[in-house]
């Protein structure tokens, strides 16, 4: 059911502050500054008893899941990090008994995920499942888990469920720093940014039909780039992915400090970049970035804050509103999900059901 949305890609953008409400509602603790995931099976003496994390999913799960390394790393600081599950499985991975893995997927049915699940009971790991879909083969086949309660959905494009994976990432981060170094306090400046994002999210979608403006303008370009650096990066993967998925345009995103190694010999006006420019303390060298593109010809558009001053740089900006530093990524993604939304939609194309893709992949 469209409920009155011309897609159902549409539809999914537009309920995020309600599935955001949905994955928060009874985890959070005031009184010790975490999150309460019982479903996991996890003790807080097992919790602190890993020394790494490694995350596993496909597609835009798996970019989820760089963002919620990048959280774990920096609110828990364990190493982390996320790897595409598609690999994972083929590769004779080691699989290590201090080692929590965390199997991230929306349909919970795709079959390199599911694989690679399995590799990592078969060599006595412990995997938690982040999954969208009550019941289904990922879910089962983990140790425990976090569902992510973003409901039904249907288009092939991932957002409400993108959006609460990175959700479900910092609670995770959350039940690791809490037994290990995060303070109480930390653990409630998080808890608090986490209740207003659904407000948040309200006033980002508000600002669809500027988003769609420069949405139009950038799908006439046949190639673009979508850069950020460490937190942003993975935000730029996403939003190429998304670009590619539903507009066919080619979208590629890099580290905005690997442009100068390379890629900036492509940029002329030809070749627009969306650039990922948080308010954070890489802000002068993403600002430096920016300018670099901009001498060479390079149309630049910037998802930024308030707080970010631009000066001489006359650059087009979608605003997001700041949160705490550690989540800012579930935020700036959410105009690249409007962008390639209406980029698609001003070029004609399939939005839900895009040529090539299958909502998920359940055969070899
Ligand atoms: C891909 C879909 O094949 O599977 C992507 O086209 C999706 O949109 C990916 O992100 C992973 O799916 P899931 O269900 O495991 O999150």
């Amino acid at each position: 059911d469209l409920g009155g949305y011309p897609h159902y890609m549409a539809k999914e953008i537009q309920e995020q502050p309600e599935s955001v409400e949905r994955i928060i509602r009874g985890r959070l603790d005031d009184r010790f500054g975490v999150a309460r995931l019982d479903g996991l099976n996890l003790t807080p003496r097992e919790l602190r008893g890993f020394s790494r994390v490694k995350i596993l999913g496909c597609g835009s799960a798996y970019y989820a899941g760089q963002v919620g390394a990048t959280m774990i790393e920096e609110l828990a600081r364990i190493p982390a990090d996320a790897e595409a599950a598609s690999e994972f499985r083929y590769r004779n991975p080691i699989i290590e008994a201090d080692t929590l893995y965390i199997a991230v997927s929306q349909s919970g049915e795709t079959i390199d995920t599911a694989f690679a699940v399995e590799e990592i009971k078969r060599k006595g790991g412990r995997v938690v499942g982040l999954v969208n879909v009550v019941g289904s083969t990922i879910a089962r086949a983990c140790d425990g888990g976090v569902y992510l309660h973003a409901g039904p959905e249907i288009a092939v494009a991932s957002t409400k469920a993108l959006t609460n994976m990175a959700i479900g990432f910092a609670l995770i981060a959350l039940a690791l720093g809490r037994v290990r170094d995060l303070s109480n306090a930390d653990g409630q400046r998080i808890i608090d940014a986490l209740r207003a994002m659904p407000g948040q999210i309200k006033s980002i979608l508000d600002e669809g039909p500027r988003i769609a403006e420069h949405a139009k303008e950038f799908a006439t370009a046949n190639s673009l780039f979508f850069v950020g650096r460490v937190r942003g990066y993975p935000v730029a993967r996403e939003g190429a992915q998304k670009f590619k998925e539903i507009s066919y345009r080619h979208a590629e995103a890099y580290q905005t400090s690997e442009l100068k190694h390379g890629p900036l010999a492509l940029i002329d006006a030809a070749l627009p970049t969306v650039a990922i420019v948080p308010a954070d303390e890489l802000t002068d060298r993403n600002l430096a970035a920016v300018q670099q593109i901009k001498a060479r010809g390079g149309a630049v558009l910037a998802v930024t804050h308030e707080d970010v001053d631009f000066g001489e740089l006359d650059v087009p900006r979608i605003v997001v509103p700041k949160t705490e530093p550690e989540l800012d990524p579930i935020l700036l993604t959410i105009p690249l999900q409007l962008l390639a939304y209406h980029a698609a939609l001003s070029l004609g194309y399939d939005i839900d059901k895009p040529r090539n893709l299958a909502k998920s992949v359940t055969v070899e």
